[in-house]
């Protein structure tokens, strides 16, 4: 056997090795912290009033959710994008968005929310500074046509809470999760809360029935269907939140109106407007749809959600969480083809879904969204669940009522 000399360390070096692990590890710690310093971001919001005049009269732009009210909003925020790009802070200007337009002496001003996450290292006067100073120096329009008066454009910080009131107020915005995520009710994936707002469960006896969408805080939209043989509003309530129980908001149903042309068994107008007995208060959780102009397209193919509290398949359960699902509007020409629906679908509907199945919505979905957005992320209700053939069968898609042809209606009936 081999015994080896010389194993055991002199004192000195023992007390050098301590000494370099020390300060290697007082270095890794000192870097960490100033890593995790230096990528900490705080977020600044500023309420901001941009002065501006243009080709375009403010009765073609001024109403909420128009054509032209998001054409003028998109250019308008994609500008303000642009003045901050190459931004001289550490930060980054994450969401600008108009949320109204306003007629003032003679000119127009359009009101903007603006989202800023700055790292924690820039002293906070200097980051006010320097937003206003590339608001007043560097909004360009490219086009021409729209004139800022940069020299009177104004912001005012604000706090969380004044800007989600904002926010929520505003139709069609949602929190949503990282978007590509595979959101693939049939074929779906669970929702978080605040993912889809507008969401409603109407429950008669306290027993989910069909699903419904916020319209305004008075309002809610459903199927003409559900009121088929469950007339009586008295006996219905409406709640709001992903899940049923426990709701966010519970309140009762006031008073029901069914489209006059709605005869079962057609499917033609099933549509439904709903009174709520109270008003309920916007929340991050709760809060409108935005609608669309009855001119409004939706492209075949576009990229849609429907959500529901219904069945996972034909025979399942109705489930406590609200699901989601994506699928694609098709247009009527193919849905009426023989092998689908043989020439059943008439202007008051639209089909979604896909015509190799998997994804749809099924029994309990009745009266919820079908929802599609724009260039700005804001959602529009472009179906409300109506009826199908099964569930998620080949050729067999969701069938919707169509909001466009029946806006007319809306309008008449609560005036939004
Ligand atoms: C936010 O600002 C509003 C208005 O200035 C104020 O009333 C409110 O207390 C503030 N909220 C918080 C959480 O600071
Ligand atoms: C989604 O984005 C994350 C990071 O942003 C990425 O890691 C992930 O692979 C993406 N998922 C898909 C399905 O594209």
């Amino acid at each position: 056997m081999r015994i080896s000399k010389g194993r055991c360390l002199e004192p000195w070096v023992i007390g050098l090795i301590t000494c370099v692990s020390l300060i290697a590890m007082s270095v890794c710690i000192g870097l960490t912290v100033h890593y995790v310093r230096y990528n900490q971001r705080n977020t600044y919001n500023y309420y901001s009033t941009l002065p501006f005049t243009s080709d375009k009269l403010y009765a073609e732009f001024g109403r909420e959710a128009s054509k032209n009210f998001t054409e003028m909003s998109h250019r308008i925020e994609s500008m303000v994008k642009n003045a901050f790009s190459g931004f001289p802070l550490q930060g980054e200007l994450v969401k600008a968005h108009i949320i109204k337009f306003s007629e003032e002496n003679g000119g127009v001003l359009a009101h903007m929310l603006l989202i800023f996450r700055i790292r924690s290292t820039e002293d906070p006067g200097n980051v006010n500074k320097i937003i206003e100073y590339t608001l007043h120096e560097k909004l360009r329009d490219v086009s021409g046509s729209l004139q800022v008066e940069r020299d009177s454009v104004e912001i005012k910080k604000i706090n969380k809470t004044e800007t989600d009131k904002y926010f929520n107020d505003c139709c069609g915005t949602r929190r949503s999760k990282s978007s590509n995520e595979s959101l693939r009710i049939v074929g779906g994936t669970k929702v978080e809360e605040g993912e889809w707002p507008w969401q409603a469960s109407l429950q008669w006896d306290d027993a989910h029935r069909c699903g419904a969408v916020v319209i305004s805080n008075t309002w809610l939209l459903s199927a003409a269907h559900c009121f088929r043989i469950h007339k009586d509003a008295n006996r219905w309530t409406a709640s709001f939140g992903i899940t049923i129980y426990p709701p966010t908001m519970k309140t009762g149903i006031q008073r029901i109106i069914v489209h006059e042309k709605y005869h079962y068994p057609s499917h033609e107008y099933d549509i439904a407007l709903l009174e709520l007995a109270k008003p309920i208060v916007y929340t991050n959780e709760v809060h409108r749809v935005c609608l669309p102009d009855a001119n409004h397209e939706f492209q075949p193919g576009q990229e849609l959600f429907v959500t529901g509290f219904g069945v996972q398949h034909k025979h399942g359960y109705l489930q406590n969480r609200l699901w989601q699902v994506q699928v694609e509007l098709i247009d009527t020409k193919t849905c009426n083809q023989p092998e689908v629906y043989n020439g059943a679908i008439t202007p008051t509907m639209l089909c979604a879904g896909s015509l190799e199945g998997k994804r749809d919505s099924c029994q309990g979905d009745s009266g919820g969204p079908l929802v599609g957005s724009d260039a700005r992320d804001v959602w529009y209700l472009a179906g409300i669940v109506s009826w199908g053939d099964n569930c998620a069968l080949p050729n067999k898609p969701g069938v919707y009522a169509r909001v466009t042809a029946l806006r007319d209606w809306i309008t008449e009936h609560c005036g939004i």
